[in-house]
């Protein structure tokens, strides 16, 4: 029989505030699980429209997928957010880029036919499961040389990109992490991000009932001064601060995809087209410039240039990945198309679930930039990958016609 692809259209996402991992966090005496199953029954409270049975699939992302991020999460979050017991489930783990691998898998089932409807998403509780909890990595990728050895320590690969590229200055990463501060207060202040999120019931043995509602590690104010003094964790006299890193985070996203004619059938929203999505790999220990290359595939594959792209949502897992992207591609340290609402220097970035705030993000940003066409979101991918996803804005004049 002849096959035929179908496009593929992002619906909607929702997903919790982020909360600092520790003791001290919002989210320190709540589960992982409970946190992506607020954001799938979100999702279907926010879309009654969506028959719960036409669900087709359900891919959750975690990077350590034991306790309660453990057993198959995506089945389990799907039976617990009130979903038939008909609708199949399963985990995903690509470190950072979880989320963005659950929204390319799922897509790609739904372009190839397989599914209609499917919710994609991704939790990490840096909390209860601290990075590289219980993993045994075999020593021959180190012995035989594979890798150097600093490419286990995220912060260390971003040191090296320092050491890289010697035009990339602490100096340009203080500023670009002081300018992520900043624009995320000022989406807040602009009600640009609360309408994406979805308030969490918390308890804790001494503090009793809270309600999560805002994001809690950004630092509003911060300014180069408060920057330049602070501790370099990863190499006595290094660049990378805390400053000038995402921190270590809870959180959870979500959002829906569809056939495009299956949501035109079922009235429900289209925020965004896939155009088209790439993963490369590269070294290791550098891999804060996997953005570089898996955006230059995901441009080719769309027949796209840098230029076509009129906002981009990346992910600044540290300050000197994102300069070394935007470096690489000529676009200014503070361009207008870049991170409008800050990024994860400032909102915090649980691993795992990350890439759907981007897309989250950038579905808002289409919306209030209708003369802009397509829009980029990328990310460094722990073990030296790289992804990066092209969208169409629906809300552009030309929308869908070269489809
Ligand atoms: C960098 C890192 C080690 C810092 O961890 P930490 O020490 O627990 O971080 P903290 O939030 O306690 O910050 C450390 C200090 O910097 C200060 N600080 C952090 N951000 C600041 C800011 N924007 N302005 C002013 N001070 C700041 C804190 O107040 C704290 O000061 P103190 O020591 O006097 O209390 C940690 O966030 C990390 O590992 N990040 C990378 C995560 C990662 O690898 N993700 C995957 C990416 S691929």
């Amino acid at each position: 029989m002849p096959r035929t692809l179908r496009e593929v259209v992002f619906v909607d996402g929702v997903r919790t505030p982020f909360g600092k991992a520790g003791e001290k966090g919002i989210y320190a005496q709540t589960r992982a699980d409970d946190l992506v199953i607020k954001c799938i029954r979100e999702l279907l409270d926010r879309h009654p429209e969506l028959p719960k049975e036409r669900v087709d699939e359900v891919a959750v992302a975690a990077t350590t997928q034991i306790g309660d991020q453990g057993l198959t999460l995506g089945r389990l979050a799907a039976l617990l957010s009130g979903l038939p017991n008909t609708v199949p489930g399963y985990s995903v783990d690509r470190m950072c880029a979880g989320a963005m691998t659950a929204v390319t898998n799922v897509s790609s089932a739904i372009a190839f036919g397989s599914a209609d409807i499917a919710i994609a998403g991704g939790v990490e509780h840096m909390g209860r499961h601290p990075m590289g909890e219980g993993v045994d990595p075999n020593p021959r990728i180190i012995s035989e040389g594979l890798v150097d050895e600093s490419a286990l320590v995220m912060g260390a690969t971003a040191e090296n990109l320092h050491d890289r590229f010697p035009q990339l200055t602490k100096e340009r990463s203080d500023a670009y992490a002081v300018n992520s501060q900043a624009k995320l207060a000022k989406a807040y202040e602009d009600g640009k991000i609360q309408p994406d999120l979805v308030s969490v019931a918390t308890r804790h043995a001494e503090k009793g009932w809270g309600l999560a509602s805002v994001d809690e590690p950004p630092r509003p104010g911060t300014d180069m001064e408060m920057l330049a003094g602070l501790k370099t964790p990863f190499r006595p006299h290094g660049k990378v601060t805390a400053g000038n890193s995402a921190g270590l985070n809870d959180g959870a996203t979500a959002c829906i995809l569809a056939a495009e004619d299956v949501a035109t059938e079922l009235g429900l929203p289209v925020k965004m087209r896939l155009v088209s999505y790439a993963f490369v790999g590269v070294e290791p220990e550098v891999m804060g410039i996997g953005p570089v290359p898996a955006a230059e595939k995901a441009l080719a594959q769309a027949g796209l240039s840098i230029d076509d792209i009129g906002l981009f949502d990346l992910n600044e897992a540290f300050a000197v990945q994102v300069v070394a992207f935007l470096d690489h591609f000529g676009i200014p340290d503070d361009s207008p198309k870049v991170n409008k609402y800050g990024g994860a220097i400032a909102t915090g970035h649980p691993l795992a679930s990350s890439a759907v705030r981007l897309m989250i993000q950038l579905a808002r940003q289409f919306e209030e930039n209708p003369d802009i066409r397509y829009g980029m979101n990328a990310m460094c991918i722990g073990i030296g990958m790289g992804g990066a996803v092209i969208w169409e804005n629906p809300h552009h004049k030309d929308y869908g016609k070269d489809a």
